[in-house]
């Protein structure tokens, strides 16, 4: 395993580029995933998508810490129902960010795992808010797009944070 360099936005235009399906699994792909999990936690994010690590092929994990890992290949996520959401939101490709996104609430989730097998579930919340993130990469969208009004620096607000926390 191995840490990816993450791409950040402005710097990298794969990260606006639309991803191609996985055929089929290879031990290159695995190792990419893997990869994918070890450099999503070493950055303390809840998802990753493939062309974040320069990698167009349509691969997202998410673990937003409710002890599930998910892998989804070629995934399509569908919102189910009308119900919204709005909130903040950020990405490890545009460090120190953030801004409000308003998404489905509940989303069906249909992908392949890391056996190149089906499965597909319901997500919502937050897992559900991860998965349209995850899945908008593969097609190129950046959360950016979204932001009702105004992207908010966060960098001097979490070290504050941290120096109360102390
Ligand atoms: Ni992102």
């Amino acid at each position: 395993m191995a840490l990816r360099t993450i791409r950040i936005e402005g710097e990298d235009d794969i990260l606006t580029k639309q991803c191609k399906p996985v055929s089929k699994m290879t031990d290159r792909t695995k190792e990419l995933i893997s990869d994918m999990f070890e450099t999503m936690y070493h950055a303390n994010g809840v998802g990753l998508a493939a062309p974040q690590v320069g990698v167009l092929r349509q691969i997202f994990v998410v673990d937003i810490g409710d002890g599930k890992r998910f892998v989804c290949i070629n995934p399509e996520v569908t919102p189910v129902g009308d119900e919204v959401q709005t909130g903040e939101e950020g990405c490890l490709s545009v460090p120190n960010k953030e801004g409000i996104v308003t998404r489905a609430m509940k989303v069906h989730v249909k992908a392949l795992d890391i056996n190149m097998e089906p499965y597909e579930f319901d997500a919502e919340g937050l897992l559900a808010r991860a998965m349209q993130h995850e899945n908008d990469h593969l097609a190129g969208i950046m959360y950016t797009s979204l932001v009702e009004g105004e992207l908010e620096d966060v960098e001097y607000e979490a070290l504050e944070e941290a120096d109360w926390e102390e």
